[in-house]
């Protein structure tokens, strides 16, 4: 397996290209289900998670043809209503299948994902919206096994602004029988940019990026003949802003949307960074010495959880201390032992971090459990100023990263991708310990 290996201390300069958005595009490519044709998308992310979600929809019966971030799709047939154990546990987003193939097919037969390394993360919303629309469950050999006649439109009250759970209800209720209300939905922009493309099919929905989205149902959908470009990532591009900050430089992340970013921004003005705004591009000016800021992960427009390992890298060079609440998932402190590993100083007490600044960051040999997790490592990494820093276990990044390390090179960053040589590094772990 390969690993990152990271010369840091080197400012980062220059200019970025941020890519499509993987947690658009995924309920983005499943929704295609809808509406039976050919689609066309572009600006899709090149990434492990696109081409997982692409096999299942393989696997469905629709073939697909990728040519760099533009992706054709052919959804003229359904020959399996099934998201099988082997692709929903490489990528849980593949539970995102269960809306759109109840609307398609009458059923639908998805894989439960199971427990995470983020937590437990349950799908008992996307369930209850779902049956309120109509739809039967049935949970039997770690398969959710759901049947409807037909979807009927129905008011749901979700408990939590669950992000997936919106989309899967959204999904499927286009194609329901008259109006379904769903409050307390998520107000993301990837949901918005959900119903943008549903809406460029010819479904009715009103409120996106609201709490209350309205769906008035229709007999069916159709692909557009324009293609429909997936909205920028906002956390790849909140990453790039934090690569710069953490390394004292100056870094322009071009093709996204300043809006998105506001709830990130904010904290990177509090930490004393000098931010620029223009139409599709953000650029960050790193301050000479990062101060200690308080963040509490909420769902959209509050600071997203996706961001909270890489501020913590961040804070971890600030002058004084920060305090991290997590509320949205019960486990997503995984980081901490690494970026101590690094030189953080970390305390952790249930969902809270507290931070203490500290003057440097020293290499070290790290892997993380998660995707977001491992950015922070690799962040932590581009600052550390003593010794490589060498990343392990890239899968997670190549889920959520596409060419990583092609545009950290971009900027000026001194990082390579090697083969790991696992053999060489389990010596030198023994002889260290002998
Ligand atoms: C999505 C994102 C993920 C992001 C997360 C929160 C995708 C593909 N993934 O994940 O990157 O970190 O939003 O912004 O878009 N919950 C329940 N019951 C449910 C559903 C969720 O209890 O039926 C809980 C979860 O356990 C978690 C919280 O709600 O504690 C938030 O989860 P959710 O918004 O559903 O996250 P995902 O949609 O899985």
């Amino acid at each position: 397996m390969d690993k990152i290996v990271i010369q840091g201390g080197v400012p980062l300069h220059g200019s970025v290209r941020i890519g499509g958005a993987k947690n658009a595009a995924l309920p983005i490519l499943i929704a295609t289900l809808v509406a039976p044709g050919e689609h066309r998308l572009d600006n899709v992310p090149e990434l492990v998670d696109v081409s997982s979600m692409l096999s299942l929809l393989g696997r469905i019966g629709c073939p697909s043809l990728v040519h760099g971030d533009a992706v054709r799709l052919d959804t003229s047939r359904v020959s399996f209503c099934e998201a099988p154990y082997d692709l929903v546990r490489k990528m849980r987003a593949s539970v995102l299948a269960l809306g759109p193939l109840l609307a398609r097919c009458g059923e639908a037969h998805v894989s439960l994902p199971g427990g995470c390394a983020i937590g437990v993360r349950p799908i008992d919303q996307h369930l209850k919206g779902l049956e309120a629309l109509g739809c039967e469950f049935e949970l039997s050999g770690g398969y959710v096994h759901a049947k409807v006649n037909k979807l009927v439109g129905n008011r749901v009250v979700l408990d939590f602004p669950t992000v997936t759970g919106t989309e899967n209800i959204l999904m499927a209720a286009v194609l329901a029988r008259g109006e379904s209300v769903i409050e307390n939905a998520a107000r993301e922009p990837e949901i918005v940019d959900l119903a943008s493309f549903l809406r460029s099919l010819g479904a009715r929905i009103e409120g996106d990026g609201t709490s209350t989205l309205r769906v008035q149902g229709v007999t069916s959908l159709a692909p557009p003949e324009e293609t429909y470009s997936i909205v920028p990532d906002r956390i790849e591009a909140g990453t790039y802003l934090v690569a710069g900050a953490i390394t004292g430089g100056d870094v322009t992340c071009v093709g996204v949307r300043p809006r998105d970013l506001e709830p990130v921004l904010e904290k990177l003005r509090e930490a004393g960074c000098q931010l620029e705004l223009g139409t599709d591009r953000v650029r960050l000016i790193a301050p000479k010495q990062l101060k200690p800021v308080d963040i509490t992960t909420l769902p959209h427009p509050g600071f997203p959880t996706d961001m909270q390992a890489q501020l913590m890298a961040l804070l971890s060079l600030a002058g004084g201390r920060s305090v991290f609440t997590e509320t949205i998932f019960e486990n997503r402190f995984m980081h901490v032992p690494e970026l101590m590993r690094l030189g953080a100083d970390v305390q952790v007490d249930g969902n809270r971090a507290v931070v203490t600044g500290v003057a440097s960051l020293k290499g070290a040999t790290v892997m993380a459990t998660d995707l977001r997790a491992s950015a922070s490592l690799v962040l932590a990494g581009l600052a550390a100023t003593e010794g490589p820093t060498e990343v392990l276990r890239l899968y997670h990044l190549d889920r959520g990263y596409e060419r990583l390390v092609e545009k950290l090179t971009g900027l000026g960053a001194q990082v390579q991708r090697l083969p790991d040589d696992l053999r060489g590094r389990m010596l030198s772990e023994l002889a260290a310990t002998a």
